[in-house]
């Protein structure tokens, strides 16, 4: 018996490197941000290890050392949260200063921006409500005045995540009327109601005060309402679409990036990230390899980008830009 070609190519690192099929780039991952009010502030994230709460100027000087990445993903922890989330589209929020000042240090990072009400409205859901129904005109209103807001600011895209019929529509509308059609949308296209997003609304403090997100997120029995949902985005203007989260909706990923011409983007949310961090315990080393194989597995399952907390470590273990 001799050994057979698949073994051939097993053989040593480089010729395995060789013919890897897929591979992972800082090229192609987003790294998030959240952004607070004040000076100086570098505050760990209790629900997320390795995850910061960062003051504009703290988190430029962090952008400095991540050279290499694709884009930043930018979220706003409001100081003041309000009935109608007003703190979402005011020119002077948190997260339009925060683009702007990005955008003056460093011209060619790519400046992605959350669109969605749920970290500033005082009952932390996603969309306004009139005598306990959706009121879907204003909400789509104040999605729109975020995205043009965001825009102005510098953004090169805008994500809105909110999952509000027609919000891709209107936000594309808002833009064109006001000169930005540059300015892309990145749609949370497929958002499937997750226990997995647990850290991310402690670290937003976003989780809703009354209900879940259920009437508007995503059922996670289903599979071919993603297709209608992407679909829809598409035809409304949306540039990227993305799935989320991104480990346990691998099928999903797939069957989009088959189904669709557009870049597709996975988000390994929150719960994902933490799962890695506590199994890993502190040792970096397996960090590193776990968080290498699940991204790569997003990748292999058709993701073009991936929008991932281990951004911040990507650079280091990949080695390259
Ligand atoms: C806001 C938003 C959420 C996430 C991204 N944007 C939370 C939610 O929908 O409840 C989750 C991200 C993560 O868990 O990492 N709409
Ligand atoms: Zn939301």
């Amino acid at each position: 018996m001799s050994v057979s070609g698949l073994s051939r190519l097993r053989r040593t690192g480089s010729v395995r490197d060789l013919v890897a099929q897929t591979r992972i780039s800082p090229s192609d991952i987003i790294l998030p941000y959240f952004v607070v009010e004040g000076q100086n502030i570098k505050e760990p994230i209790p629900s997320m290890p390795g995850v910061f709460h960062f003051s504009i100027d703290l988190m430029l000087e962090d952008i400095e050392l991540r050279k290499g990445i694709g884009a930043v993903l930018l979220f706003g922890i409001a100081d003041k949260k309000d009935e109608a989330g007003s703190e979402a589209y005011s020119p002077e929020g948190i997260v339009q200063r925060a683009t702007r000042a990005i955008k003056n240090k460093f011209k060619d990072l790519v400046v992605v921006t959350d669109v969605c009400l749920c970290g500033y409205t005082a009952n932390g859901h996603c969309c306004y409500f009139i005598n306990g129904k959706k009121d879907l005109n204003k909400t789509l209103e104040a999605l729109s005045e975020t995205a043009l807001s965001l825009a102005e600011a510098g953004a090169d895209l805008v994500a809105p995540s909110a999952m509000m019929d027609g919000q891709v529509k209107s936000i594309r509308k808002k833009l064109d009327e006001n000169g930005l059609d540059d300015t892309g949308i990145l749609a949370y296209s497929a958002k499937y109601a997750s226990s997995f997003y647990g850290p991310f609304r402690d670290a937003l403090d976003s989780a809703p005060q009354f209900g879940d997100r259920k009437t508007y997120q995503m059922d996670f029995r289903n599979a071919d309402e993603a297709m209608r949902e992407i679909r829809q985005d598409i035809i409304e203007g949306s540039d990227i679409v993305m799935v989320k989260p991104a480990l346990s909706y691998l099928d999903i990923i797939y069957r989009a990036k088959n189904e669709f011409e557009v870049p597709v983007a996975a988000y390994n949310v929150s719960g994902e990230y933490t799962m890695i961090k506590n199994f890993a315990n502190g040792d970096r080393e397996v960090e590193k390899k776990l968080a290498l194989e699940v991204l790569t597995s997003i990748k292999r399952a058709g993701a073009d980008l991936i929008i991932s907390y281990f951004g911040n470590d990507i650079v280091e273990w990949t080695g390259s830009k």
